[in-house]
């Protein structure tokens, strides 16, 4: 272990921390530990960039203009004279120490992020999790549930005004379904001690029995037998005529729907609460409104999009949109033929029905990449009716699966199986054992989903994700721990910090960890466009380092 420790500080000595290159081992690896030199000795690009080509200045070439500036460029007390890179110029800030208080790098310190102070705050409507009442809780919902709750911290830190909204599952017939069979054989106490358990219990019994009805149907047509009795009285009738009952405001079928809503939210809070996540409302599938639904629905046919097949209110996409896109987007089900409305048509009701409420300026819906094609769906229909401005305030942040991960039994549970590995040893150590695993659980967890790119799928891994080196969330948690500890034994009150004397910071590591500190406005700023969690992850990982070897 001493060894190993020797190693990684050695190596950090010498520019080599793997931190963004992947299967690349340093540590038992030498020819890797030259890799990682080179690499991390190119990628220190210099603070600030300027591509001259950019600038797409007459006369002059590019690469001529830069060497020309490069030589012309005057003694800087901020920057040193620039480096030509081709017809780039690279330059790096000065950070020699100073008193002055205008460089700026005091007040990295005090950092306050722009949107603080600033009048007129825009609103930003953030959409995430949005689980099924009538199914599990699945690691879609999992990752949702953490890239939303980070966008929100993220706007709400830049000083926007932040609304947080749970668009639950809670219609259709897979809801039916699950009504039906606890209406019949539902157990009020079971239900009451813990919701989510109970419907999960009934929902994996009712799709077993539905699958079963689909099997014998599918027998009987292969032996040339009528299947009418099971299709036109089976669960999965029984369950659209529910579901239909519920659109009409049967009062019971509301009833059942509302408690089941209620405790639903109840159990779903408790797992958001560790997770440190909470939502301004609970909207629903179901809140949207018939009227809404339907006065979409006229302009959509006001703009002749939508047509009559099978009984059926479709929008076939490539009738109006030309090429490849229209045949991409496919069709759209808007109403069913029973008259019951779908999906699509609740998302567009809903999408007004947000807009006249919220008056957002900006509205994210955090969905999973298999739900692109509805999106898109939704997004055209908005355009094709005219509302290009309504079209222009609204993004989808999509994002990849988890692989390898069975959360069969919901995210509550698998928070618990994360949880239970307990190192006795390292326990009796610390004040508030349960709570302080639980973040660390937590924060692997959260670390681990946010390292990659949104888009790219990953793996589950719990024992890298769990482990305390490598870029993972106890890694981080550790290094926050050490230097919260260093802070209360120094005692320096932080009214102290906007005094303090900066000139005394004049060693590499220190005035490197300045110029890491400097960079977190603009990282910030970047991470509001890209809307990547890995964006300020990476810089935190990269300050981290940069701290721990200091
Ligand atoms: N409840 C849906 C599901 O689990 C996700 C909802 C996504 N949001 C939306 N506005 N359609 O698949």
């Amino acid at each position: 272990m001493a060894a190993e420790q020797d190693l990684a500080e050695q190596l950090a000595q010498l520019r080599v921390s793997q931190a963004e290159i992947p299967a690349c081992y340093p540590q038992s690896n030498p020819v890797d530990i030259f890799r990682v030199h080179i690499a991390n000795t190119l990628a220190d690009h210099g603070d600030l960039l300027l591509p001259v080509p950019a600038l797409k200045a007459k006369g002059e070439k590019p690469d001529e203009l830069a060497t020309r500036w490069a030589e012309e460029f005057p003694d800087s007390p901020l920057v040193n004279k620039p480096i030509v890179d081709a017809s780039f110029l690279r330059f790096f800030f000065k950070l020699a120490p100073t008193k002055s208080k205008n460089t700026g790098y005091q007040s990295t310190l005090v950092y306050k992020l722009p949107g603080d102070s600033q009048s007129g705050r825009k609103r930003i409507l953030i959409e995430f999790s949005s689980p099924n009442i009538a199914k599990p809780f699945h690691e879609g919902h999992l990752r949702s549930t953490i890239i939303g709750g980070f966008l929100g911290n993220l706007y709400e830190g830049a000083g926007y005004d932040v609304v947080r909204l749970n668009y639950l599952g809670d219609s259709g017939k897979q809801y039916g379904l699950l009504a039906l069979r606890f209406k019949k054989f539902g157990d009020e106490e079971a239900l009451q001690a813990d919701p989510i358990q109970h419907l999960y219990q009934i929902y994996v019994k009712i799709n077993q029995l539905v699958s079963e009805e689909r099997k014998e149907i599918q027998a009987l047509e292969i032996a040339g037998e009528e299947a009418a009795m099971i299709k036109d009285n089976g669960l999965d009738e029984q369950a659209r005529q529910y579901f239909k009952a519920m659109c009409n405001n049967d009062r019971e079928a509301i009833e059942l729907w509302r408690r089941f809503r209620e405790l639903g939210i109840e159990r779903y809070k408790k797992s958001y609460a560790r997770l440190n996540i909470h939502f301004d409302t609970y909207a629903g599938e179901s809140l949207v409104k018939e009227e809404s639904m339907k006065i979409a629905e006229t302009k959509m046919a006001d703009a002749r999009i939508t047509e009559i097949s099978q009984g059926a209110t479709i929008v076939d996409f490539s009738k109006h949109v030309p090429g490849k896109v229209g045949k991409a987007l496919g069709k759209g089900l808007v109403r069913k033929k029973d008259g019951t409305s779908l999906y699509l048509a609740r998302d567009i009701g809903a999408m007004f029905e947000r807009d006249e409420h919220y008056k957002f300026d900006q509205m994210m819906y955090v969905v999973a990449t298999d739900q692109d094609l509805h999106l898109k769906q939704l997004f055209k229909i908005v355009e094709l009716i005219g509302h290009d401005d309504l079209r222009s305030r609204v993004t989808h942040v999509n994002f990849g699966l988890v692989l390898g991960m069975s959360t069969r039994r919901g995210t509550a549970v698998f928070l618990d199986d994360v949880l239970r590995d307990k190192n006795e040893a390292k326990y009796a150590q610390v004040v508030d054992p349960e709570k302080i695993a639980d973040i660390l659980g937590i924060s692997s967890v959260m670390v681990q989903d946010m390292s990659g790119k949104r888009f790219n799928n990953y793996h589950f891994n719990m024992e890298t994700m769990t482990s305390f080196e490598g870029d993972t969330g106890p890694y981080l948690q550790y290094s926050h721990a050490r230097l919260c500890s260093m802070f209360s034994k120094a005692g320096v009150p932080a009214s102290d910090f906007e005094s303090a004397d900066l000139s005394l910071m004049i060693g590499p590591h220190a005035i490197n960890l300045v110029r890491l500190l400097a960079r977190f406005p603009d990282t910030i700023q970047n991470n509001l466009k890209t809307h990547e969690p890995t964006t300020v992850l990476t810089y935190l990982f990269r300050l981290t380092h940069a701290l721990n070897s200091s």
